[in-house]
């Protein structure tokens, strides 16, 4: 006689991601745990059971953003006679503890980014009203070793978490203390992560981390058993068969060392792109923000990576107004970037952030100055930006066809660059890596044609 197991019961999952893409592949690793309590995506909050908010506490506006959400979730959980359950994860979950809870009592729980794989466990508590609601604990390894090994993924590119937490300790970010200490997962676990996106059909893989180039671990025996680092890392995934892709986000200029660099230079899988935050061109704004490098090592760095290959795309992340910043200190960002010409970056106005060295500094910037330096920043960086995609025009780039576009017959693509391709072509090519010919650009896209697809319906 055999026992059937009964199905679980059928339930619906909405998550509202914010900030990084740290969260986004959180996000997809909490509806992963959840899947096995019959968890399914739902459309809308409004019909789900459970809402998760998967948080973001990079700048005020990002945690008020989410207190008002969950003032919209909770008319919604009134709505349904208190059934619906609602969890607040992420960054502000682990800055903010209880003091969630406190604000909104409709919160059910609360947990931080370590305490994700304990999810399907505390939502079954919650929905019994027993046990502890708050996890914020910092266990990181425990974290990735409790996820399953292998997961849904959604067409040809993935995100894959190798290192957690941050050591650096910027005057002005909350991520060492919400996402902990720096720590770097096993290669075999990685390895093994990466075989499994890459049986699933996964063409280009981005390793992520808050500091990913902080990463290091022992290597395989079978290699010698020596310490790597990011770019020994990067070339033993280049090995793995299907993945034809590396990408790394986000790193740090005092932990871009020479062997990531040569990576870039000799392994082909190493997408020219890099993402090297500078957040500053003054040395001594740099020196406040406890950076640990000056604009000159940085633009050091710079030369090196592209000496190794002298095509890459450049962004960065800038913020501006940060306390004590004077008129000549960001006209040395200024010169910073037109010195680098950037192919993207990201700007940002300072946000003081409570508990955070830089809240408390003498010379906070009015608002309306930032607002005109973020103004002259962004009119520079988009200006490098339409250049950067121009300058594509005419060229043929093999480009990896991620969905359709908006438009019938449209297909849409991420060029090496890590730049949007709109272009005519057959859905079959959809997760292929194709060779389309750049005929026009503007600020956000590249449009293309596949030579031979025009052809053939001309
Ligand atoms: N204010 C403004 N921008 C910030 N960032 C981090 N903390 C702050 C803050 N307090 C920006 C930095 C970082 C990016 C992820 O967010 O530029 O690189
Ligand atoms: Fe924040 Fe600085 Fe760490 Fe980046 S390196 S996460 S900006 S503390």
């Amino acid at each position: 006689m055999t026992t059937e197991i009964p199905a679980p019961e059928k339930k619906r999952l909405y998550i509202k991601t914010y900030g990084c893409q740290m969260n986004v592949y959180d996000s997809e690793r909490m509806r992963d745990v959840l899947a096995p309590l019959g968890y399914a995506p739902s459309e809308t909050a409004e019909d789900a059971d459970l809402v998760v908010l998967n948080t973001c506490h990079i700048r005020e506006k990002a945690t008020e953003k989410v207190y008002s959400e969950l003032g919209k979730i909770k008319k919604m959980k009134e709505a349904t006679g208190g059934k619906m359950t609602i969890a607040v994860a992420g960054c502000v979950a682990q800055a903010e503890g209880a003091e969630i809870m406190r604000r909104q009592p409709a919160v059910d729980l609360v947990l931080g980014p370590q305490a994700y794989h304990k999810l399907p466990e505390m939502v079954a508590r919650a929905s019994r009203a027993v046990g502890d609601r708050l996890e914020t604990e910092f266990d990181t390894l425990e974290k990735f070793d409790a996820l399953p090994k292998t997961r849904e993924v959604d067409g040809p590119s993935a995100f894959l978490s190798v290192q957690e937490g941050c050591d650096k300790f910027c005057t002005f970010c909350v991520v060492p203390y919400t996402r902990g200490a720096e720590v770097s997962r096993t290669v075999d676990d990685i390895t093994l992560e990466a075989r499994a996106l890459a049986a699933q059909g996964v063409r280009e893989i981005t390793l992520l981390g808050q500091n990913v180039n902080a990463w290091h671990g022992a290597a395989p025996s079978l290699e010698g058993g020596a310490e790597w680092s990011l770019g020994a890392l990067c070339r033993h995934i280049a090995k793995i068969g299907g993945v034809e892709r590396i990408r790394y986000t986000t790193s740090h200029p005092r932990d871009m060392d020479e062997d990531l660099i040569a990576a870039h230079g000799d392994t082909p899988a190493m997408m020219p792109y890099l993402h090297l935050p500078v957040q500053s061109g003054s040395d001594a704004i740099l020196k406040a923000m406890n950076r640990g490098h000056t604009a000159e090592h940085y633009l050091k760095i710079i030369e090196q990576v592209r000496a190794a290959r002298p095509d890459i795309a450049l962004a960065s992340d800038f913020i501006v107004g940060f306390p004590g910043e004077r008129e000549q200190d960001f006209e040395d960002t200024m010169e910073l970037v037109r010195a680098v010409n950037y192919a993207s970056a990201y700007s940002f106005k300072y946000s003081p952030r409570p508990g955070t060295p830089a809240a408390d500094m003498f010379g906070q910037v009015p608002e309306d100055v930032k607002d005109e330096r973020l103004q002259r920043l962004q009119a520079l960086i988009r200006e490098q930006q339409t250049a950067f995609n121009a300058s594509k025009i005419g060229q043929t780039l093999p480009i990896l066809v991620t969905g359709k576009g908006r438009l019938d017959g449209q297909l849409h693509g991420r060029s090496p660059y890590l730049q949007a391709v709109h272009f005519d072509g057959a859905e079959s090519l959809m997760g292929q890596i194709v060779d389309v010919e750049i005929v026009g650009a503007s600020l956000n896209s590249l449009t293309g044609r596949l030579p031979a697809y025009a052809e053939a319906r001309a």
